[in-house]
């Protein structure tokens, strides 16, 4: 069926037999491989003994009891958190959901009536429990050697200095606090200042454009923003508070003036004298945060907002994805703590970026509420050398590693000589997001990094979604490579058909929830029809992924990459409409379409077709300067890997853009174009192909 999304008709193509268009290319040729010699891969005795969740029994139980009775289920865990004052609970409910949009507005609410705190639940009540010397922050810097701890105690201090600054700033309980800063301390410790007060932080990953921030901090209206003077990642110095400046003089351009902005300096990147200033405006950070250690509470209801996260979509404009404080909470520690079997004292790695969701929910949120130590990277896996994440691993003796295929990839390709030396022993278990994990990938984690002792978790779910999904739980259950296996308590998946009928039993079709749990997000900021049109009304009565989905006969999940023209890049959702319109923007460019194509290192990687202004050549020069385009509008890793110039596009009679004919060029397969016969032009076809690699 053809699905309505925003001013872009999207022809929803579902991963079977017929019609494979749409499927990541990697995830699927791979797959099929590892589906006829399915091979299941069941945790060692040792580790089921001592796992949180040890059979597939115990699961069943807890599961039965988590979509039979959601509301007992998770006041029970709830009750393990710090409430001020308890939900409101009068009609024996803790929850009330909406997710059917023939009955009325989508409206999900969990706990609603509890007043309570993150930042209190993730580090106070650790620290007032006498856990304040247990270390929260293991920091490893950008070059070997640069590293730092902070106990709950320290992390706690910082929170608060923040915290009362940001209140002197005039921030208050609902206000929005952008962050832009790469993986310091500070970082987690803005997040949380913000939260202890109630703010709502919009981090923007610092691999954004001056344009991309400017829209994001425009959007939201964000008054106050906290940055840091620029980082060294590998080695590239990137100047940050040069883009901050250069975003802010757009956004006052649009009409918004953002009032401070809090510099944290980083003299190994650029020297404080040397980074450009603006009076009255920019404040250095620790020359302004107060002694005091001590800073009251913001008890919040659980309904109050907690963030925003922008996210890219179907359509050109970005997407601000609006969690709640309560249900997040809860839904990230419990997440967390199970599907990683978290126990006490382990420590804990995950290399996102504090800038995308898996950096909110499983660097900063899920495991400080659990108490957890976290490793904090502020570099890249492959500097000085590819053996780095294994010196990481080795010298904190990290006991969870999470990850993602694309560093995976990138990893094994540098060969098992710059693993092998260093010491693994620590690890328990490893984790996997982003997109699905290849059977090669799977298998060089497995061997080569996990000695083949530690189970991969391999966890589905999205930005929207708050936390895992559909995720292995290590001890319940035997793992098959490429599978994310079975969903999380509390989630109920549904694959259904173009007409949107529930499939049972072994099916492909688009993967769906159900009902509500307490992670997911509530509402896209002051968009809320969109939220509604985008995830609600694709398929009536569902939560719509935007992922395909097969279902295999022992009711094991594949995912199989998204439907809608959104393309996964290294773990990165990007927009296609994005894309074009930054490359439109160009004066030489006219048309754009933008399609993924498979891709060793990255999963997908870029493709665009641009037709140009009628006589302008296509040359090396333009090709760059499209390219710069899409950088400086989206950010680096937005930009396209192969430009294909396309003096015409095939497109229907009603002018839409044949993306299924084009996904085939980009990915060379000529011979097998599929249905041309609703071709407008069938000539630019041959031209197309002409062109290939020119
Ligand atoms: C999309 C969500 C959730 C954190 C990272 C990305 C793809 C994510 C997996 C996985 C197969 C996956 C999906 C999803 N995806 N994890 N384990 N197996 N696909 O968050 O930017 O919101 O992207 O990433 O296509 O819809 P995001």
């Amino acid at each position: 069926l053809p699905v309505s999304s925003g001013s872009r008709m999207v022809s929803l193509v579902v991963n079977g037999a017929s019609s494979a268009d749409n499927l990541a290319p990697t995830a699927v040729s791979e797959q099929v491989k590892s589906v006829a010699n399915e091979e299941l891969f069941y945790p060692s005795d040792e580790f089921r003994a001592s796992a949180l969740i040890s059979s597939r029994e115990q699961y069943d139980n807890l599961y039965k009891r988590s979509v039979e009775d959601p509301d007992g289920f998770w006041a029970d865990i709830a009750s393990n958190f710090f409430w001020k004052t308890k939900w409101d609970d009068s009609n024996g409910k803790i929850h009330s959901e909406n997710v059917d949009i023939r009955k009325g507005r989508i409206n999900i609410e969990w706990f609603k009536g509890g007043k309570t705190n993150i930042c209190y639940n993730a580090v106070d009540r650790h620290v007032e429990a006498g856990r304040g010397d247990d270390i929260a922050i293991l920091w490893e810097g950008n070059e070997p050697g640069d590293e730092k701890t902070l106990t709950y105690k320290d992390l706690l201090g910082s929170i608060c200095q923040l915290a009362n600054y940001l209140r002197t700033l005039g921030v208050r309980k609902g206000d929005a606090v952008a962050i832009y800063m790469p993986m310091i301390t500070d970082l987690p410790v803005a997040m949380l200042a913000c939260s202890r007060i109630g703010a709502v932080h919009s981090v923007v990953f610092g691999g954004f454009s001056a344009d991309a921030l400017s829209q994001r901090i425009t959007d939201c209206r964000a008054k106050v923003l906290l940055t840091t003077s620029g980082v060294c990642r590998g080695s590239k110095v990137i100047k940050l508070k040069e883009i901050v400046d250069e975003a802010l003089s757009l956004c006052l351009a649009g009409g918004h003036t953002l009032e401070s902005v809090l510099v944290f300096p980083n003299d190994s990147a650029i020297k404080r004298q040397d980074t450009p200033w603006i009076a009255n405006r920019d404040i250095w950070w620790p020359d302004v945060v107060p002694d005091s250690i001590e800073s009251p509470i913001e008890w919040v209801d659980a309904e109050d907002p907690l963030f925003l996260l922008y996210t890219s979509g179907s359509t050109g404009k970005p997407k601000g994805v609006l969690h709640t404080t309560g249900g997040y909470m809860v839904y990230t520690a419990t997440t967390f703590k199970y599907a990683f079997d978290y126990r006490k004292g382990d420590v804990y790695w995950c290399t996102a970026d504090c800038g995308w969701i898996t950096g909110h929910s499983y660097v900063t949120y899920g495991p400080f509420l659990n108490g957890a130590t976290v490793v904090v990277f502020e570099g890249v896996p492959t500097y000085p050398d590819a053996s780095r994440c294994w010196e990481i691993v080795e010298k904190y003796k990290v006991n969870i590693l999470y990850t993602a295929p694309t560093a995976i990839r990138a990893l094994m390709r540098f060969g098992d000589q710059f693993v092998k030396p260093l010491a693994r022993k620590s690890l328990r278990v490893l984790g996997s997001v982003g997109e699905p994990i290849n059977p090669s990938a799977w298998s060089w984690y497995y061997e080569v990094v996990g000695d083949r002792h530690c189970p991969i978790v391999d966890t589905w779910w999205q930005t929207e979604t708050g936390g895992f999904m559909i995720t292995p739980l290590p001890g319940a259950w035997p793992l098959k490579p490429g599978s994310a296996t079975l969903p999380f308590l509390g989630v109920q998946p549904a694959i259904v058909d173009e007409k949107g009928n529930e499939l049972e039993g072994e099916c492909s079709g688009y993967l769906c929830i159900k009902a509500s749990w307490p992670g997911a997000f509530r509402t896209l900021y002051e968009a809320h029809e969109r939220y509604e049109t985008t995830y609600f009304s694709p398929f009536q009565g569902y939560y719509f992924s935007g992922d395909g989905c097969r279902r295999d006969k022992d009711g094991y999940y594949w995912l199989t990459g998204r439907v809608d023209d959104v393309i996964n890049v290294s773990g990165h959702r990007i927009g296609t409409a994005e894309v074009e319109s930054a490359l439109v923007s160009h004066p030489l460019c006219t048309e754009a379409a933008v399609v993924g194509y498979e891709h060793e290192v990255k999963g997908q990687g870029i493709y665009a077709f641009v037709t140009l202004l009628e006589g302008v050549p296509f040359t090396d020069k333009l090709r760059k300067a499209l390219i710069l385009t899409v950088r400086e509008q989206i950010g680096a890793f937005a930009a396209p890997d192969i430009i294909h110039w396309a003096p015409g596009l095939p497109k229907t009679r009603s002018g839409k853009i044949m993306r299924r004919i084009l996904r085939k060029i980009a990915s060379k397969q000529l011979d097998d174009l599929g249905d041309t016969s609703t071709l407008a032009e069938p000539a630019v076809i041959e031209q197309l192909i002409a062109l290939t690699g020119k």
